[in-house]
């Protein structure tokens, strides 16, 4: 008689749902009584191509059959093909496996422990933030920032001081002769899923350089295409000294990875090891799972249908009244602005739909990268049901019509439109919807998207979107521009924040002038214009001035947009 058919001799850690879940396949998940979910957590985004999938089972299947563990003390092929395929691929030089995220991140903390001892006397403390999450051993319970976690197990290791995230004074204000490296999640995800500004990890790169740090990067949860790229640093145009890798690498198998360059990797034989750490059996579906992501096309298929995904989103909290659509690819959330996250969560998954809810006022979105379009159809479909239904009684707050207070601050996001132009789109449309009669939206945003070097840039207050401005630049006019604001937002001020968001981006990248189209101008819209530095010019509506030495872009040299990412918050 099987005794596994009820949960009570399993510790209780958790509170877990009644189901008990028997299959896999894909995007879904079935449980023992035969009801099929669409899975949105994916084992914490650790599926990363769905439940199950073909190519890690036959790779799982093969090594079994062949060999399982020689040992960590001796090399098998699927390790070094995987170290091989990881170091090809990214910036580092050499690779340690392990098995779970917590356990990659404990080896950067003594590496970068060990690198302090060789070349910073003795330095060890790493430099860490509030609200991250790196794990559940004690060191990496102690560089996290959960807030309680500092006396659940007391006393905390110690050697991780606490920075604010995003902001980079708060990090140099802790750098003393004690440390030896800063660590972040490129998006803190247990936190919300909050992406590091560019400006703020180029910083930090800066900072690491100034005072002799490494800088690691925790990619237990953004790597492995995770969001939208293999890797999130690389978004960022710099290069970590450690990265470390979880989740997504055996696509559900544990397997995780601490990767170094060169010139840190200083353990010396009997400081790092584990008896699980590089077994053949994990390392071929890490191999299988590599592959499929450097497949041709795979990411980029996997960045569009995630697009959709979040252009949705953005629909959807514009129809419930709900706050911002935060993160990239494949990590995604949703502010609610209450906190009703657990019983969306409840509902949802009696409606057919696993979601996470990593804030009580927040949603966590973590498809498989593979997902396809209809799945999202169905998840966004089943979404709108389950917020219909909670929402119905409750009345909605209405758009705030001006940008004063801090929950309703005015919040202006850069997208690249390159990467994400379903949403761009959609929240272009959010704006110019409302008039749509002589202005054809498409057309125009066809037109916009044509030029090179898009930005796209959002102005939010309390989560809606209240405005728009696209630049782009389009070879024999120049930078161009133009700038919508959503009719309950009009004279608030959100135009003119806008615009001087968008100069100042446009100026750091070297742009000399900007010119400004304007549908349906009248006097008191180039009044308005005019008071903001432009001049009426011939051939276009109006333009400004930015760098006075040189007034003419050339049309080989466009301003470079530097950002490969979108979704970074200028302000
Ligand atoms: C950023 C980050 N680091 C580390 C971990 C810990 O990974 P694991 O649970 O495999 O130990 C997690 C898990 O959620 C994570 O999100």
């Amino acid at each position: 008689m099987p005794m596994a058919s009820t949960p009570h001799s399993l510790m209780a850690v958790n509170q877990r749902p009644e189901q008990v879940f028997v299959r896999g396949a894909g995007a879904y998940l079935y449980d023992r009584e035969g009801r099929r979910y669409l899975d949105w957590v994916q084992g914490w985004s650790v599926n990363c191509l769905g439940h199950s999938p073909a190519v890690i089972a036959q790779a799982l299947c093969a090594q079994a059959h062949t060999l399982i563990n020689p040992g960590p003390a001796f090399y098998n092929e699927p390790a070094m093909e995987l170290a091989e395929l990881l170091t090809r691929h990214s910036c580092f030089d050499q690779v340690f496996f392990a098995s779970s995220g917590a356990e990659a991140n404990e080896g950067a903390i003594k590496l970068a422990r060990k690198w302090g001892q060789r070349h910073k006397n003795g330095a060890f403390e790493i430099i860490t933030f509030d609200n991250a999450f790196h794990g559940r051993t004690l060191a990496t319970m102690s560089a996290s920032g959960k807030p309680g976690w500092d006396t659940l197990f007391a006393p905390q290791v110690p050697g991780f001081p606490k920075a604010r995230f995003n902001d980079i004074e708060s990090v140099r204000a802790l750098i003393s002769t004690n440390a030896v490296a800063i660590m972040l999640e490129p998006t803190q995800g247990e936190a919300g899923v909050i992406p590091a500004d560019m400006a703020f990890l180029q910083g930090l790169r800066a900072l690491c350089d100034e005072h002799e740090l490494l800088l690691i990067v925790d990619e237990v949860q953004t790597g492995c295409g995770r969001t939208g790229t293999l890797f999130a640093y690389e978004q960022y145009g710099i290069e970590p000294d450690i990265m470390t890798l979880g989740k997504g690498l055996g696509g559900g198998v544990p397997l995780s990875a601490l990767l170094a360059k060169e010139a840190c990797c200083c353990f010396e034989a009997g400081d790092q090891g584990g008896t699980f750490c590089g077994n053949a059996l994990t390392c071929a579906a890490g191999v299988a799972v590599m592959r499929s992501l450097l497949a041709d096309g795979f990411l980029a298929e996997s960045r569009e249908v995630c697009a959709r995904l979040r252009s949705g989103l953005v629909d959807v909290a514009m129809e419930f009244q709900l706050g911002e659509v935060r993160g990239r690819g494949a990590l995604l959330a949703l502010e609610l602005g209450r906190d009703i996250a657990a019983e969306v969560v409840t509902l949802a998954r009696e409606m057919g739909l696993l979601l996470n809810a990593p804030r009580a006022h927040c949603l966590r979105f973590m498809p498989p990268l593979n997902s396809t379009a209809a799945e999202v159809q169905e998840g966004l479909g089943l979404l709108r049901q389950v917020l219909a239904t909670l929402l119905k009684n409750q009345a909605l707050p209405a758009v705030a019509a001006a940008p004063d207070a801090s929950r309703d601050a005015l919040r202006v996001t850069v997208y690249d439109d390159r990467l994400h132009r379903a949403e761009v789109i959609s929240l272009w449309r959010q704006v110019f919807g409302y008039e749509t009669a002589h202005n054809a939206p498409e057309l125009a945003i066809d037109r916009k998207l044509a030029m090179r070097d898009g930005l796209f840039f959002v102005a939010t207050v309390g989560g809606a979107v209240a405005g728009t401005l696209m630049a782009g630049y389009d070879g024999h006019r120049g930078w161009l521009y133009s700038v919508g604001v959503h009719p309950a937002q009009q004279k608030t001020g959100v135009g003119a924040a806008l615009i001087r968001h968008a100069e100042r981006a446009l100026k750091d990248r070297g742009c000399l002038k900007i010119n400004l189209q304007i549908i349906g101008s009248n006097e008191r819209v180039t009044g308005f214009y005019q008071a903001l530095g432009f001049v009426v010019e011939p051939r276009i509506s109006m333009g400004k001035i930015l760098h006075k030495a040189d007034m003419t872009p050339s049309p080989d040299s466009p301003c470079r947009v530097q950002e490969p990412g979108g979704g970074a918050v200028a302000g």
